[in-house]
């Protein structure tokens, strides 16, 4: 690779946020300890410092909410709807007449928003092939699924999207991905909402990758956003297991919430139920208030930062990603080439080399965490990597056979608001090392269970993962 040429576009760029546990000692192979390099964010983030200080200085009032006299109920009542509004706030859609449900992550979100659509199982929902499996999964529930496929780059167009939905029988719902979790290729959300709503299909959009890199289309300023947004709070830096999904609360006033129990409802008798408004209505069961607060406190921390320096910050750090990792012999980058707007996220795979064999490598040699897999997202991937029927036919027997050493797969690494420069030169470093065959100081052995590759040495911190997959062959 010419790494000379890759340094003379360094620009300085440091870590945009403080995370907790930046700079944490892996214990490599060799017994070096390495500040351990977080290029697996697109999964899931650490929490950021202020989240952690935010949640620290909540806990002391964390009570029951919306059913405690006490001081400490009061308190922690006005704490998780502050959160509720920073929500929707975060999602340009506060002091109207929309609600924000808090719930786990983008899977509950979506399941709970399918649930909730009141859909007939003849009636279509239109999606694409990029989604990963919360918006894919959820719908074929209650309805049949219309897909928009994607071409050889993995990006679909406008016109792609038009003619889904003006096909016969017309969608109930656009249900699109704000921002590609494999490729990093974010979607022209603005115009796809136009095009729907322009025949009267409200549009579903899975923020999960989206919501902590770009703001999420609102729908204002003559522009055009989603009707419904679910996101996660374990992607933006609040890990503390809360999610939500916004939307017009007028679609949540009548029918069954998803959930039923206490808090739901004004009044119980044996045989009949009132429920209450919504978001109560469908917040069923003590809900998760410091995951709340947390989230709350990531939206105001990112909205903080700002959008323009997030994306500047972004835009250099999936610049060099990419095109470092295209400059590299043997390494094939998945999906759109270098130069397209993504963020900066990076799917690969390495000639004759196993996915989960350069991610384990990556992890015990370097302290790189990235992915491998298939990222929830099957059907993307299997398109990108070009595997056809007979290919998935050989992957699905041999998972059924429980062998999962030849789940396809590819490796991904994904960049945070904590990643700097060096992280991904250490990354582009590492991986020309064992491609130019720097053995490895032990031999690799592959659970035939997990399909995963582990150091055939039994101590260290890789011996306790063994047998628990780190790709998503079991997912
Ligand atoms: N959490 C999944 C990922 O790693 C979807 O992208």
């Amino acid at each position: 690779m010419a790494r000379a040429q890759l340094d003379t576009q360094t620009t300085a760029v440091g870590a945009l946020l403080e995370v907790v546990g930046a700079g944490l000692g892996v214990p490599c192979l060799d017994g070096v300890e390495r500040p351990y390099v977080d290029l697996d964010c697109a999964a899931s983030t650490p929490s950021s410092v202020a989240v952690a200080a935010a949640v620290a200085d909540f806990l002391p009032r964390y009570s029951s909410v919306h059913r405690g006299a006490g001081f400490k109920s009061r308190a922690a009542t006005e704490a998780y709807e502050a959160a509720r509004s920073r929500a929707l706030r975060y999602a340009g859609r506060e002091g109207g007449t929309d609600t924000a449900i808090i719930c786990r992550n983008t899977t509950e979100a979506l399941n709970h928003l399918a649930y909730r659509l009141r859909l007939e199982r003849d009636d279509v929902v239109l999606t694409t092939v990029l989604e990963h499996h919360a918006n894919l999964l959820p719908w074929a529930r209650y309805a049949q699924r219309r897909y928009v496929e994607c071409g050889a780059d993995g990006t679909f167009g406008v016109d792609d999207v038009v003619a889904g939905l003006d096909a016969a029988p017309a969608p109930k719902v656009l249900a699109v991905t704000g921002a590609s979790n494999v490729t990093g290729w974010l979607p022209p959300v603005e115009e796809l909402c136009a095009a729907a709503h322009a025949r009267g299909i409200p549009v579903v959009l899975d923020a999960a990758q989206l919501a902590p890199h770009r703001p999420i289309p609102a729908g204002r300023g003559g522009a055009d956003g989603p009707d419904f947004v679910a996101w996660s709070g374990h992607k933006m830096y609040a890990p503390f297991g809360a999610g939500v999904l916004v939307g017009p609360a007028a679609a949540f006033a009548d029918g069954e919430p998803f959930l039923a129990g206490g808090g739901a409802v004004e009044l119980v008798d044996l045989d009949e139920v009132l429920w209450s408004e919504p978001p109560e209505r469908e917040e069923a069961g003590s809900p998760n208030v410091v995951g709340a607060v947390a989230l709350g406190a990531a939206a105001d921390e990112l909205s903080g930062i700002g959008w323009e320096a997030i994306s500047r910050h972004e835009a250099v750090l999936a610049d060099r990603l990419r095109r470092g990792l295209a400059a590299i012999d043997g390494v094939r980058l998945l999906g759109p080439p270098p130069g397209t707007e993504t963020l900066a996220v990076a799917t690969f795979t390495v000639d004759g080399m196993h996915h989960g064999l350069v991610a384990a490598r990556l992890a015990a040699e370097f302290g790189i965490g990235v992915r491998h897999g298939c990222f929830c997202a099957h059907p993307y991937l299997l398109r990108l990597l070009g595997i056809g029927p007979d290919g998935v036919a050989a992957a699905r027997a041999g998972a059924l056979r429980g062998d999962r050493r030849h789940i396809p797969g590819a490796v991904r690494a994904s960049a945070g608001l904590a990643t700097t420069l060096g992280d991904v030169d250490a990354l582009l470093g590492a991986l020309e090392a064992v491609i130019s065959g720097t053995p490895s100081p032990v031999r690799y052995v592959q659970d035939t269970a997990t399909g995963d590759f582990f150091p055939a040495t039994t101590a260290g911190w890789w011996a306790f993962s063994s047998g628990v997959g780190g790709g998503c062959a079991r997912s």
